[in-house]
C-alpha cells in the first residue's frame, strides 16, 4: 500500500503565493519518513494534504493498493499532534480504547487492545490514571498508543515532541519507533535532527518545494 501526493499545489485563501508548489511524495507502508524544513515551508500542510484534510488546488493525493479499488486518504491515516488532544477527564485506557472501538470490536476487546498498546509504550501501570494527571511525555505516549490502536497504516505525526524536553523526547521517540513496525508507516514533520536521524528517509521541503534527498 502506498500513499502518494503527486505534483500537489496548495493555495490558501488570502495568501498571494501557493504554500506547496508541485510537491511529489510517495510513502510505502512500513517506511519511516521525516519531513524537514524551515518554519512556514509547508510541512504541516504537506501532512494535512497526505491525510486528506486539505484538498490540493492542483495535483492529486491517492492511496494505491496494487491497482485495486483504494480507500481514501482519510481512511488510512491517523494523527499524532504536538498539542495534546486527549480527553483529560478520561483514563489513559479510555483514551486508547476509543480508537479500537472505531474498528467495530466489542468493548471488552477494545480495552484488551488498549491495555496491550499502553504496555508497549511503557504505560501499563498508569492505564487507570486520568489523562490530566499524566505528564506531557506520558500523554504523548497515550496518543501514540491510540494511533496504533486505530490500526491505520499511515501515522502522520506533526512535531510530536515539539513541547517536550530532551530526556522526555528520547522516551517518546523510543516508544514511537519501537511501536511502528512494518505494519504502519510513520511520516513525521519535525525541526528535531534526532527525530530525522531515526527515520529511514528524509524529505526536505523549502518554500513549498521538495528538494532532493541528502
Ligand atoms: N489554514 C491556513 N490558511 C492560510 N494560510 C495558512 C494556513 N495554514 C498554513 N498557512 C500558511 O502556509 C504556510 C505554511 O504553513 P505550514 O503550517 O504548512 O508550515 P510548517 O512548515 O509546518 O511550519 P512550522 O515549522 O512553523 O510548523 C505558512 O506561511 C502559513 O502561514
Ligand atoms: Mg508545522
Amino acid at each position: 500500500m502506498r500513499l502518494l501526493a503527486d505534483a500537489v499545489e496548495v493555495r490558501y485563501r488570502g495568501l498571494a503565493d501557493p504554500v506547496l508548489r508541485g510537491a511529489t511524495v510517495e510513502v510505502v507502508r512500513g517506511e519511516t519518513v521525516a519531513v524537514l524544513g524551515p518554519s512556514g515551508s509547508g510541512k504541516s500542510t504537506l501532512l494535512a494534504v497526505l491525510g486528506g484534510l486539505v484538498r490540493p488546488t492542483n495535483g492529486t493525493v491517492r492511496v494505491d493498493i496494487d491497482g485495486s479499488a483504494a480507500p481514501r486518504p482519510t481512511d488510512v491515516t491517523t494523527w499524532i499532534l504536538q498539542t495534546t488532544n486527549v480527553f483529560s477527564e478520561r483514563t489513559a485506557l479510555d483514551n486508547v480504547a476509543v480508537a479500537a472501538l472505531t474498528l467495530g470490536v466489542s468493548l471488552r476487546e477494545a480495552y484488551l487492545v488498549a491495555a496491550r498498546h499502553l504496555a508497549a509504550v511503557g504505560l501499563f501501570d498508569r492505564r487507570n490514571s486520568l489523562a490530566r494527571h499524566l505528564s506531557g511525555g506520558e500523554v504523548q505516549r497515550v496518543v501514540i498508543a491510540r494511533a496504533l490502536a486505530s490500526r491505520r497504516p499511515f501515522i502522520l505525526a506533526d512535531e510530536p515532541t515539539g513541547q517536550l524536553d530532551h530526556a522526555t523526547t528520547c522516551v517518546v521517540l523510543d516508544a514511537l519507533f519501537e511501536a511502528v513496525d512494518e505494519s504502519a508507516a510513520l511520516i513525521v514533520a519535525t525541526h528535531d535532527p534526532t527525530v530525522a536521524e531515526r527515520c529511514e528517509r528524509v524529505v526536505h521541503i523549502v518554500d513549498g518545494r521538495i528538494v532532493p534527498e541528502r
